[in-house]
């Protein structure tokens, strides 16, 4: 604990063991009770907890004023011992109170209380938020998670180089946030979506290994998980494969985790196709069962018409919870799997005599219901779930169905990391121009064993992107880069992007590649999500001082707002009146 020259503890800190010493205390007032006519309990907070301090009744202060207190530490009456509280042993007597500033009454009460109002108001009044428990140790579980994430990179060998924050649009997916240049009217900057193209250029450069805790900006709807400004820890090494950068950034997770004083457990790998085939999704919780199973084969021969000649069936089974879902619940789970693409959703119900109950029961033979009850593992009181259709719509319906059933809050134990590797390189073809659609940045390496399909079967090519996977959320995407211009402009060809087009968008970006650039690779992991699961919060927001509405404003100090029309003017710009 820190004292100053004006206290000599902090609020939090005084035990039994410095009973009889005369000590200063500065905070806040968290609390004022009467006792008696003479006297009052005034709690005393800062950061670090609250200490009682007997006050005589006169004494003018109230919740919220800043305050130093000095006293004796004494033991406290065997009625008012308190064990729930650090300090409960001891009070503060003989005070002498000065006020150090007054306060108002505060817009809502400083304590586990606020979690009541409402956010805009939290966010108005952040900094008084900010003074509560939760919202401290919120931001100092952050604090010790960068600090612990600098400390990992920088033992691994990672030089921290800070790379700007006025940039050239990048191809990295979302809306980008632009600055007008004052010198060049007409002309504009973009605020970055990450570091990517200059961390590469680093490996270009000789650094080896780069990373840094980077500001992201990216004008997305906002989400629970999702602000337009984010920080990641953006990493880059040259001369390594996806296990080396597993390595690197998986030491630093497990860094971080012990610095939040949680346990990362063991993170797992998973193939993509594997997470699909299991778990319907690129970003499975490992937490629950309830994986995906495969019934083609149950079917083979069926006679029951949505399920025949179907490429894939596939089910679940939701253990005991037939009865839970009436109806009505399974019409509105059936809407919500035909708007995802399905062409239906088959429920059966695991009687107590281990009788299939179901509309569409009565089609399947008794074979039938014999091999999806063993299949499934379907155990009276269970509810199954089954779908046809292509492999992928099959997987990502029952894959939703999953977690909308069993997917518990993102922060409860025990935490589950997994690598998610082999993502296809290409996502789909086009509509329009029938061409395939890159899965990640057109940077991306592919896998060096389906080269040779690039131009044949290009959607069953893997590519060497990987993301890192906690308890469902992602948290982190990356991947090996493609460093051989020769490879860069066949993706470039296969995606419809011209050499022209190339080096007009990328030219700055490629060019340097021509001069001899490393086989290299990466990772950018998002510190706000990781840091709110972390600290048990769901909403990220949580995590960081300042943030933005869902809306995309900032109560406290209403930005964003119009700006003088002066300095509109000096920029070239005129704004166009709302449309309609
Ligand atoms: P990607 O775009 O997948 O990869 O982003 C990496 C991680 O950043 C976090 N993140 C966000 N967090 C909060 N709010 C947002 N709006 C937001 N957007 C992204 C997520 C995400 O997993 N340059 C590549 C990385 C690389 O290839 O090295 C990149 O930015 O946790
Ligand atoms: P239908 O023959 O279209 O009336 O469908 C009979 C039942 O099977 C309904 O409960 C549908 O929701 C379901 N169903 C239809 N097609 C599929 C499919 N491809 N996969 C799973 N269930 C289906």
């Amino acid at each position: 604990m820190t004292t100053t020259s004006m206290r000599t503890h902090q609020c939090g800190e005084l035990r039994a063991e410095h009973i009889g010493q005369t000590v200063s205390l500065c905070g806040w007032v968290a609390t004022r009770r009467e006792h008696g006519e003479k006297l009052a309990f005034v709690d005393i907070r800062d950061h670090t907890g609250v200490t009682q301090a007997v006050v005589d009744n006169s004494v003018d202060v109230r919740a919220e004023y800043v305050v130093r207190v000095t006293g004796t530490v004494a033991a406290r009456p065997g009625e008012n011992l308190n064990d729930r509280l650090p300090t409960g042993a001891i009070e503060l007597q003989d005070v002498v109170v000065e006020v150090l500033n007054a306060a108002e009454p505060p817009p809502f009460p400083i304590n586990e209380r606020a979690d009541q109002v409402a956010e805009g108001t939290r966010l108005q009044y952040r900094y008084l938020d900010i003074r509560r428990e939760r919202m401290q140790k919120n931001l100092r579980i952050r604090a010790a998670v960068n600090s612990a994430i600098r400390r990992s990179m920088e033992d691994q060998g990672f030089l921290e180089i800070e790379t700007p924050m006025l940039v050239p649009s990048t191809p990295e997916g979302a809306r980008e946030f632009i600055v007008p240049s004052r010198q060049q009217p007409g002309s504009f900057y973009a605020l970055p979506q990450s570091p990517q193209l200059f961390k590469q250029l680093l490996m270009v450069a000789g650094i080896d290994r780069y990373y840094q805790i980077a500001r992201c900006l990216r004008d997305e709807d906002l989400r629970a998980d999702r602000q337009y400004e984010f920080m990641q820890l953006d990493a880059e090494l040259s001369f390594g494969s996806q296990d080396d950068v597993f390595e690197a950034i998986g030491s630093a997770v497990v860094a971080a985790a012990e610095a939040a004083g949680q346990h990362a457990g063991e993170i797992v790998k998973i193939t993509w196709h594997d997470a699909m085939n299991r778990f319907g999704i690129d970003k499975p919780d490992l937490r629950f069962g309830m994986e995906l199973v495969d019934l083609t084969d149950v079917f083979a021969t069926t006679g029951f018409k949505a399920f025949a000649g179907a490429a894939a069936i596939k089910g679940i089974n939701a253990t005991a919870k037939a009865e839970e879902y009436g109806r009505n619940k399974l019409d509105a789970m059936t809407d919500k799997a035909k708007k995802m693409g399905a062409k239906g959703l088959v429920w059966l119900k695991v009687a107590a005599d281990g009788t299939l109950e179901s509309p569409v029961a009565k089609f399947l033979s008794e074979g039938e219901q014999a091999a999806v009850k063993a299949a499934l593992e379907a155990q009276p009181g269970d509810l199954l779930l089954i779908v046809a259709d292509s492999w992928m719509t099959a997987c990502e319906v029952l894959g939703t169905l999953r977690n909308d059933l069993g997917r518990p809050p993102v922060h409860e134990g025990p935490y589950r990391f997994v690598w998610v590797v082999d993502f296809p390189l290409f996502i789909g073809v086009d509509d329009v121009s029938g061409r395939p659609k890159p899965g990640h940045h057109p940077f991306t390496q592919p896998h060096p064993d389906d080269l040779h399909l690039l131009e044949i079967e290009p959607l069953k090519v893997r590519s060497q992107a990987y993301d890192l996977v906690f308890n469902g959320w992602e948290l982190g995407s990356g991947s090996i880069r493609i460093h051989q211009p020769e490879l860069q402009a066949r993706i470039f060809g296969l995606l419809g992007i011209s050499p022209e087009d190339a080096d007009r968008r990328f030219g700055f970006f490629l060019n340097p590649f021509r001069y001899g650039a490393p086989p290299h690779g990466g990772f950018g992991l998002g510190i706000d999500r990781l840091v709110a699961i972390l600290a048990g919060e769901e909403n990220i927001r949580e995590v960081i001082a300042f943030p933005k509405t869902q809306s995309g404003m900032d109560p406290m100090t209403n930005a964003p707002t119009p700006v003088d029309p002066k300095q509109l003017d000096d920029l070239g710009i005129r704004v166009l009146p709302p449309k309609a």
